[in-house]
C-alpha cells in the first residue's frame, strides 16, 4: 500500500521509516516531486496538521498522511505550541528558538512541558487523526547532539534530554512515535476487512 507523507522535513522523514518500513511503500513529497510549501496558518495543532494534508491530497487525489506537532510550556500558556516553528522568528531557527524558550523559562518554578503530535490521514476521502503525547521538562541548558528542533531542551523523566536518545529510543517513548504507532494500528485492522 502506497502513502504519501505530506512533509518537507527529513528527519520526520527518518523518524517515520523507522516505525513503517517494511510495512507501508511511505513516499515523501520530494519522491514525487512535489516541491511548494503546503499552508499551515491554523491556530491549533490539529488544524494545521489536517490543513497540510487536506491541501496535499486535493491537489494529488492520493492516500495521504501529514503530521503536526508543537512544544506546550506549561508556565509559558501553552506556547511556543502552534508557533514552535517560528518561536524567534521567521527564520525557523532551532537554536534561536531553544535560547528564547530558556530565557522566558528563566526564574519559573514550573518547567512542565509537553510535546504533541497530531496524524491526520486521508484514505479515499476520508479523514482520520491520531494524537501522540510525550510529557517532561525544560532543563537549565542544551544537552545531546542527536534529534532536532527542541530535543536538546526536552528533559524525560531519567534525566536524559531527547538528543541524548538514540532514534530508535526517540521512537519508543517520542510523541511521533505514539501516534505513528496508533496511525499503524488502525490501518491494519482497517485493512483486514478489505480484501481486495
Ligand atoms: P512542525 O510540526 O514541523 O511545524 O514543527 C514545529 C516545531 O517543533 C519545529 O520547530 C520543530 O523543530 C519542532 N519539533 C517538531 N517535532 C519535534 C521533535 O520531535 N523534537 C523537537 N522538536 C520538534
Amino acid at each position: 500500500m502506497e502513502l504519501i507523507f505530506a512533509t518537507g522535513n527529513q528527519n520526520k522523514v527518518k523518524e517515520f521509516q523507522q516505525e513503517l518500513a517494511g510495512k507501508y511503500d511511505v513516499k515523501t513529497l520530494a519522491e514525487i516531486g512535489f516541491t511548494d510549501e503546503l499552508p499551515e496558518d491554523q491556530d491549533t495543532i490539529e488544524g494545521n496538521s489536517l490543513q497540510k494534508t487536506q491541501t496535499l491530497y486535493n491537489l494529488i487525489k492520493k492516500d495521504c498522511f501529514g503530521e503536526d506537532t508543537g512544544l506546550e510550556v506549561a508556565a509559558l500558556d501553552g506556547e511556543p505550541g502552534v508557533y514552535s516553528a517560528r518561536y524567534a522568528g521567521d527564520q525557523k531557527d532551532s537554536e534561536a528558538n531553544m535560547d528564547l524558550l530558556l530565557k522566558n523559562l528563566n526564574g519559573k518554578k514550573d518547567r512542565s512541558a509537553q510535546f504533541k503530535t497530531v496524524i491526520t490521514l486521508i484514505l479515499s476521502d476520508k479523514v482520520y487523526q491520531f494524537e501522540g503525547i510525550l510529557k517532561g521538562t525544560i532543563g537549565h541548558c542544551k544537552k545531546g547532539s542527536g534529534g532536532f528542533g527542541y530535543d536538546p531542551v526536552f528533559v524525560l523523566e531519567d534525566g536524559r534530554t531527547l538528543a541524548e536518545l538514540t532514534l530508535e529510543e526517540k521512537s519508543t517513548v517520542s510523541h511521533r512515535g505514539k501516534a505513528v504507532r496508533k496511525l499503524i494500528q488502525f490501518l491494519q485492522n482497517d485493512y483486514i476487512y478489505k480484501v481486495e
